[in-house]
């Protein structure tokens, strides 16, 4: 697990805020020590040291935010092929998270590719030196355009996945998208959607994240069921891994 391997480009604060921090308040705790500052200050300066590092652990490690994504369950695509939309591709974690986790399926990895989502360049070009990197660039065809207006076909895709996007937009655009997935998806599709769970793991690494898109500070799990259900999805599973709160939902009928 190297976390220096890929770029996804997500930027200083995100990648790296933790890291900044822990050097401050390691050179605080040092000088607290050298200029004999009072005990108290020493513990504090301590636990922000310690805080610090937790952070960018999990940052690293359990957001995996210099890692490709892993599939949340083993249920997705069982058939291991298929075409697949990943809407909000970016630079390519939750692309590569299919094309690894399902070595025979094929990713159109959709993206508006432009605007600001954390990632810096977000370019089809970034995605591509990533999805090399891991050796699978040959199944992964990169399309710039909405989720809220897919450029695709109707009933041309066997499965699709949504990872930290769709929780961008705002009701009617999550609205849109859902149906937009659906339309392209043959009868039997599936849909795996991964959305932040403001859980333990995210409320240590930011305690000051007030929300992520459209549901405000506390996810809302019956509010993104019943949008999914709404849309005419029908629920296969639904869970929860640390920071994440997934969907795998069915086209239905
Ligand atoms: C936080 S990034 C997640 C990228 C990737 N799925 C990942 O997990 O690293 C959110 C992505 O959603 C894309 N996005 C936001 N709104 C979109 C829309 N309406 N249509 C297509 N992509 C969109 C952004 O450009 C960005 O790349």
């Amino acid at each position: 697990m190297n976390i220096f391997a890929y770029d996804f480009g997500y930027d200083g604060p995100w990648s790296y805020g933790h890291l900044i921090a822990a050097v401050i308040f390691a050179v605080m705790l040092g000088v607290s020590f050298w200029r004999n500052w009072p005990l108290w200050t020493k513990v504090l300066v301590d636990l922000l040291l310690a805080w610090s590092i937790a952070g960018y652990v999990i940052l690293q490690l359990v957001l995996r935010i210099n890692l490709p994504l892993e599939l949340p369950t083993d249920n997705f695509l069982t058939a291991g092929t298929g075409q697949v939309l990943d809407a909000g591709a970016g630079s390519g974690r939750s692309s590569l998270m299919v094309l690894q986790g399902r070595p025979q399926s094929r990713v159109i990895a959709l993206d508006l590719y432009a605007g600001y989502f954390g990632i810096q360049d977000n370019t089809p070009d970034r995605l591509y030196a990533n999805a090399r990197l891991a050796g699978v660039a040959d199944r992964l065809e990169a399309k710039v355009g909405d989720m809220r207006e897919i450029p695709l076909a109707d009933e041309t895709l066997d499965a699709a996945v949504s990872a930290y996007a769709i929780d961008h937009l705002e009701i009617e655009g999550i609205k849109k998208s859902f149906a937009e997935i659906r339309r392209v998806l043959r009868p039997d599709g599936e849909f795996l959607l991964m959305v932040i769970n403001n859980d333990v793991w995210i409320r240590i690494a930011y305690p000051f994240f007030l929300h992520h898109g459209y549901f405000g500070p506390r996810t809302n799990i019956e509010r993104w069921r019943n949008l999914l259900t709404d849309a005419g999805f029908e629920v296969l599973e639904q869970g929860t891994q640390p920071a994440t709160l997934y969907f795998l939902v069915r086209k239905g009928t």
